[in-house]
């Protein structure tokens, strides 16, 4: 054997597994109401379908599609494996996999109302003659909020879902976001849900949760001493996050004209990486004590106030351009938008945490559409080094040091530090240690909807939002887009398509002495 591979097995035998004592997956029936949707064909399925063929679902399981639209079990399978086709992480589709894994998927006809499709959902689930099957249910909701207390309230009257804690059995409510659309809606929402069942019972996904490298975040703060002793105000400057995405709204116009960025993206995905990165150590990996530092965190960042929106935040909006070289339309020229909609395809926005660790440091938060690239990134900028020596003979070009951690795609790693360019002459440059998911541990990224499935089944809720999470990210953007609502947009605040946003969120860093780092594309 060689010495490369030598190193390989050793590194592998070190691996330190924190999953050894979780307990099998319990049997369970998975109920997807609005399962003629599109998020059943494009994400649940496939994920469903890769765990099945990974052995990770339990030893016993079956799939019920809820919804409206007329359909048999044949043909509800046929159209989600026409569907897997198109969208399954690989390919092709094993023939022998999906016949086993088909086999389980029925099909519920009913609507959402009507007591009488849920009975035939308790004849249906108690037909498949195990106590477990009937009595363990994940509810899915991929409906439209608004019915997720009509499907809650249902389900507890046909006694399907029970709020009291059971000693052998669960039930468990799975919903997606736009988890309201402002505090107030919010709150009603959550009231409704949690008149049915009980919060422990709700899992509320944000996917970004899901993603390997945003997971990854809290291993790599707490599993390494290097790194969590520079995480601090005494050695970081200042902070960035950008999820930038080269996408324009596309058909979703209906859907973004109601959002815009700061519901569809800062509200959850942007605050819950921040919240990754500035929380305290939990004082145990229990899904409360993680949920709980982060609701800590989003607590402590400073609101701002109507009167400082203009100074820390940005908003803005594309207008026709060239991404990757193809034109593309401006936002208020796509369908079902507005000709004269004001709302925002971009945000940019400063903000203060209060707390003893981050006090003062400036973190950046930025997100758009319609940008050059599509890539999400955090960077931590530490402070520079004292001006003498090296920065005081190179006239403040000296680069400071800085780490980032790239969440998608290239998923990877960067320490970016100055070093001595070869030669007689004394020049320094910044040069990169690289880390890349891909080079390590070759390309397995599994969808964040598997993750989160499995988890949702395991009842384990770290990745899933608690009540006060979702409250606490609502009181904060909400003030801002208050802000917003009585103002259109100026001229600053347009950007052309395939650019990184408006010339504003340049101004916003620059007020700081601080400069927007763009993350580069792939190699
Ligand atoms: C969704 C938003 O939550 O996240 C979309 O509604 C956005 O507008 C998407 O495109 C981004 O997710 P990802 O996984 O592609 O980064």
């Amino acid at each position: 054997m060689d010495a490369p591979n030598q190193l390989e097995q050793l590194d592998e035998l070190m691996a330190c597994r924190l999953d050894d004592t979780r307990k099998a997956l319990e049997p369970c029936s998975i109920v997807i109401f609005g399962a003629s949707g599109d998020l059943t064909a494009r994400k649940l399925i496939p994920a469903l379908y890769h765990l099945f063929r990974e052995r990770q679902m339990p030893v016993n399981f079956r799939v019920i599609g809820f919804a409206r639209r007329e359909k048999s079990d044949a043909s509800f399978r046929e159209e989600l494996r026409a569907a897997l086709d198109q969208f399954s992480r690989t390919k092709p589709v094993d023939e022998k996999v999906w016949a086993d894994f088909s086999a389980r998927i029925h099909y519920c006809l009913g609507e959402f109302g009507d007591a009488a499709a849920y009975a035939r959902l308790e004849k249906l689930l108690s037909s498949f003659g195990s106590e477990q099957l009937r009595r363990n249910l994940l509810c899915y909701l991929a409906t439209s909020p608004s019915q997720f207390g009509e499907v809650a309230e249902n389900l507890e009257r046909a006694g399907l879902v029970h709020k009291e804690q059971q000693k052998q059995f669960w039930q468990r409510i799975v919903v997606e976001k736009p988890f309201g659309h402002d505090l107030a809606s919010a709150q009603a929402l959550n009231n409704e849900l949690t008149r049915h069942a009980h919060e422990r019972q709700v899992f509320r996904i944000d996917h970004y949760l899901g993603k390997e490298t945003v997971q990854n975040i809290l291993m790599f703060r707490f599993s390494n001493s290097i790194f969590e002793q520079l995480w601090t105000r005494s050695s970081v400057d200042h902070v960035q996050i950008t999820v930038g995405e080269k996408l324009g709204v596309g058909g979703r116009g209906g859907y973004y004209e109601e959002a815009g960025a700061m519901r569809d993206m800062v509200q959850n995905h942007l605050l819950q990486v921040l919240s990754l990165i500035a929380m305290e150590p939990p004082v145990s990996l229990e899904a409360e004590s993680v949920r709980d530092e982060k609701v800590k965190l989003l607590k402590s960042i400073r609101p701002i106030r109507s009167a400082d929106v203009a100074k820390q935040v940005v908003r803005g909006q594309y207008f026709a351009g060239l991404v990757d070289g193809q034109p593309r339309n401006g936002y208020r020229q796509e369908t079902k938008v507005k000709t004269d909609s004001n709302v925002e395809t971009y945000v940019a926005l400063k903000l203060f945490i209060d707390n003893w660790r981050w006090s003062g440091v400036p973190f950046y938060l930025r997100t758009g559409k319609s940008l050059p690239l599509s890539a999400s990134e955090v960077r931590v900028q530490f402070r520079p080094t004292p001006n003498v020596l090296f920065a005081a003979q190179g006239g403040g070009h000296l680069d400071p040091n800085s780490l980032t951690l790239r969440l998608q795609p290239n998923e990877g790693i960067t320490l970016h530090f100055n070093g001595k360019v070869p030669g007689t002459s004394l020049q320094l440059r910044p040069v990169r240690m690289h880390f890349s998911y891909d080079a390590e541990f070759g390309a397995y990224t599994p969808e964040a909807y598997e993750r989160l499935l499995l988890e949702a089944m395991a009842g384990d809720a770290t990745l899933f939002i608690r009540r006060d999470e979702v409250e606490t990210a609502w009181s904060f953007v909400d003030p801002i887009r208050a802000a917003w609502e009585s103002r259109a947009l100026t001229n600053r605040e347009f950007y052309s398509a395939g650019t990184w946003g408006p010339m504003a969120a340049e101004e916003l860093l620059a007020q700081g002495g601080h400069v927007w780092h763009d993350p580069r594309p792939a190699k």
